[in-house]
């Protein structure tokens, strides 16, 4: 608790270009919650050199996604919105927890799996310990939520495990998180094999919408979306490919997807494909807009990144002194 609010943790990395399932799985969800909860939402640049980045073209990413935070409907001075590598804490906890956590849990994560069978020539130890980090990421700040898509489910599970391990060993130091999944937009799938899920790093770039894409651009992914050959709308499984349309279609006009499928009742792919278009570009465009406009604030996003990274290191410093006394680290002098 921090102010009377329950504590609410999350980051996304600022690698690859942003698309429309990080802003339905996630970011949409942090404006929703950001009201009821005390905030740290951190564009997680240590997370990103796991997989090799170009310096000046991560650097570059990192202030673009924390400026989306903001253009999204974050107020930088209710949420805490910062950089991970500002804040010296993440990397201590992280080592702390690394003790704590077994090989044998890290091996079963499948997004290292993933990740080392596309990066086959950079299998670092980065890229194996990453979900500790994360779990520091989270247990610092004694987060009570997480909001998150499904795809990092596990990473949280583990979390869990972590914190409760430890507050076995040493008594009630960390607060245990729950995730929180949206109703809808939770897994959004490529739009060009629904099997997959819709990501930064897919090589087809029709199966991705990303935020950044113009209206012309996101009309054209829409229509050419892969549907099936069934023409009936219906929300099941069956039909995967438009079983995502009409998630998309939900999430961006706030429906849910029973109401979509009878609003769209006796009428074709043809007509829902441009529709949902249109329901994206109405999301995307704003966004755009106000991502401009704050780019051109200089001075203004500069003082945001200075004061939230010290709000950030004082809250969890208080939860790094309180582990390392656990661990029996010797007292500092002061
Ligand atoms: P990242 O950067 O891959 O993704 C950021 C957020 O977007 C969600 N997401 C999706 N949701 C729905 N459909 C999709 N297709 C889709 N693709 C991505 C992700 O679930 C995530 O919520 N390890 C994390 C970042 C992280 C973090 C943390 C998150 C670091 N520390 C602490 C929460 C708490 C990651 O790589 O997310």
């Amino acid at each position: 608790m921090i102010d009377g609010k329950k504590v609410l943790f999350s980051g996304m990395q600022a690698t690859g270009n942003l698309t429309l399932g990080n802003y339905l799985g996630a970011l949409k969800n942090w404006v929703t919650l950001s009201e009821e909860y005390e905030c740290f939402y951190s564009v997680v640049d240590m997370h990103s050199i796991t997989i090799r980045q170009d310096p000046a073209e991560l650097r570059r990413r990192a202030r673009n996604l924390l400026i989306l935070y903001m253009a999204a409907g974050l107020d930088p001075t209710k949420n805490c919105i910062y950089y991970q590598s500002h804040v010296s804490t993440h990397a201590e906890l992280a080592w702390i927890l690394k003790c704590f956590t077994y090989m044998g849990e890290l091996n079963r994560m499948t997004q290292f799996k993933d990740k080392s069978a596309k990066h086959a020539d950079n299998i670092n130890a980065g890229l194996f310990t990453y979900p500790v980090l994360m779990a520091a990421d989270i247990l610092l700040y004694q987060a009570d939520v997480v909001p998150v898509g499904i795809d990092q489910m596990q990473h949280l599970e583990l979390t869990r495990n972590i914190a409760e391990r430890f507050n076995n060993l040493y008594g009630d130091v960390f607060t245990v998180p729950e995730a929180y999944i949206g109703k809808v937009g939770a897994k959004i799938m490529s739009l060009q094999d629904p099997s997959k899920k819709m990501s930064k790093s897919d090589e087809n770039p029709n199966g991705s919408i990303y935020l950044m894409d113009d209206p012309d651009t996101i009309m054209r992914k829409c229509k050419r979306a892969v549907t099936d050959s069934e023409g009936v709308i219906a929300y099941r499984d069956e039909q995967p490919g438009l079983k995502n349309l009409i998630d998309i279609y939900s999430a961006c006009t706030g429906k849910t997807p029973q109401e979509t499928v009878a609003e769209f009742e006796g009428k074709g792919y043809g007509e829902l494909k441009p529709a949902v278009g249109e329901a994206v570009i109405s999301i995307l465009k704003p966004l755009q807009d106000e991502v401009a406009r704050l780019t051109k604030e200089k001075a203004y996003i500069d003082s945001v990144i200075k004061a939230n990274a010290e709000k950030a290191y004082y809250v969890s410093s208080k939860t790094l002194r309180k582990v390392q006394k656990k661990v029996g680290f010797p007292e500092r002098i002061r």
